[in-house]
Order: structure tokens, then sequence, then C-alpha cells
């Protein structure tokens, strides 16, 4: 695999959720290109079938390796949860998963139970469970799956009484187990933190993106993947529906400047 250090990282999400995990890696990698897909015409994915999901991923991943792309970033538990095992071998690129990438920082965590909010299809697969137990076996671990949250971030409806009621109804079914700490297993969730932390102190929330966007540069560095030629850098977000929606509801965690482009695959 030759590639130019100055080829552009790709993301990808079913929306706005990878922002979140975009976002960390451009304040620790400001001088990458980037290139972002965020399928709003299938969201959310978390309902999706694993054939739905396999055909969705491999759609997206090929137009970013028409786009040349260095290295891809799975900013989507669920498909990291469902497809990446699958798919990993089939593309020009290093690939990033976000589950399989932070649970060992996760298992690491100095508690006994944690917990994992997801999507239905990422909870199914109990990959956030498998992956924490591969490293800590001890570690008990409650996951459970809030279907509505994404579309309610796609919406930008988070701080309406539809998203405090399905919040509080999940956190009291949460609470029940006693969590130390608590993992946002899908990246629209952080949109919701001011909600959820009516329920519970804000510090018992994890966003696994802080740790991710580490883990990242990290890697790209040991592989000598890092831009040379931070002078021309640019950045592209492309969707697959309604583009405006997608600039506002991002903007809660990252302003973009140029209307996204529409992009059918
Ligand atoms: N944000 C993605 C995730 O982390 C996908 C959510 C969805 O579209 O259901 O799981």
């Amino acid at each position: 695999m030759t590639k130019s250090n100055n080829a552009p990282i790709g993301f990808f999400d079913s929306g706005v959720g990878g922002v979140t995990v975009y976002e960390q890696v451009k304040k620790l990698l400001p001088d990458e290109n980037y290139i972002y897909f965020g399928d709003t015409k299938n969201m959310p994915y978390g309902e999706k079938t694993e054939t739905e999901l396999l055909g969705f991923a491999d759609k997206i991943f090929k137009f970013l390796e028409l786009k040349n792309a260095k290295a891809v970033v799975m900013a989507c538990n669920t498909t990291s949860a469902v497809v990446y095992e699958k798919l990993k071998n089939n593309y020009n690129y290093e690939i990033y998963p976000i589950i399989q990438s932070v649970a060992k920082a996760i298992a690491e965590l100095p508690v006994k139970r944690i917990g994992v909010f997801a999507t239905h299809a990422t909870i199914n697969t109990h990959c956030y469970k498998r992956e924490i137990q591969k490293h800590n076996p001890d570690m008990e671990v409650f996951e459970i799956a809030c279907p509505g949250w994404v579309k309610i971030v796609e919406n930008g409806d988070e701080n309406t009484q539809e998203a405090r009621i399905s919040v509080k109804e999940k956190m009291d079914e949460m609470l029940k187990n006693k969590p130390e700490k608590i993992i946002l297993g899908c990246t629209h969730y952080p949109y919701l933190l001011n909600v959820l932390s009516e329920f519970a102190p804000k510090e018992i929330f994890i966003n696994p993106s802080v740790e991710f966007a580490k883990i990242i540069k990290k890697d790209l560095e040991s592989k000598g993947l890092i831009s040379n030629n931070g002078s021309q850098k640019f950045e592209k977000f492309y969707v697959s529906k309604s583009p405006e929606n997608f600039q506002k509801a991002a903007s809660m965690f990252y302003k973009i400047n140029e209307l996204p482009e529409l992009a059918e695959l």
C-alpha cells in the first residue's frame, strides 16, 4: 500500500454523529486533508439489517477509495460493530473502527461496572462487551439500546420534551445497574450530553472519540503517514441527503463553512 502523505483521511457515519470524532481528530492533526461522508439518506443505521449496512458501507468505502484516501475512520459504532470484520481487508487504505480501537483504553479504566448506550444494531452484536472483556474479563458491561436518539440529533431536537422523556427513560434503566461510567457508544450521543447530564454528573459519561483521536494520530505517525504539506490543506463534506440540515445539526460540534456536496452513491 503506497499512499502519498498528503492524500486525505476519510471519515464516514450515517450523519452528523461522526463530526464528534472529526473535530477531535482535526484538533490533533490540523494539517491533514479531510473528506467526510454522511449517509443522511440511509440513517438511522442502528435500525438497519446487516445486509443493508454491508451495502451502504461498501459503497462509501469505495467512494473514499476513488477519492484516494490514505486512511478511513469509521466514525460510526454501528458499522464498526456490524460490518468491520467482514469488509476490513477489501480496500487499499488503513481502516480505523471506533469500538475495536478504543476498547483497550476503556478496559483499563479503574472501574468495575460500565454502561454502554448505543444503537439497536450495535447492542445486538455485543461488540462493546466482547471487545472490553477481551482485555478485562472482570469488567461488568451493561448494554442498553436507545432507538430514536439518532433522529432527535439529526433533526436538531436535543432540547425538546421528546428528547428529555426518552433520555430519562434510558437513564432510569441504566442507573439501576449502578454503573461507574457510561460510554456514549454512538457518535450521535455526545450531542445529547446536556440532557443526559440532567440525570447524572457529566463526568460519568465517556465520549470515546477523545481516546479514538489519540489512537488514530499515534498509528498514522507510526506508519509514517502524517501530512507534510500544511499550507495546502483542504476539507470536504459530502452527504447523501439534506446538506443544509447536516450543516446546521453539525454546528454544535463543528462549523462547516462550505455547504456539503450532495452525493448519491
Ligand atoms: N452514529 C452512528 C453510530 O455511532 C450511527 C447511528 C445511526 O445512524 O443509527 O452508531
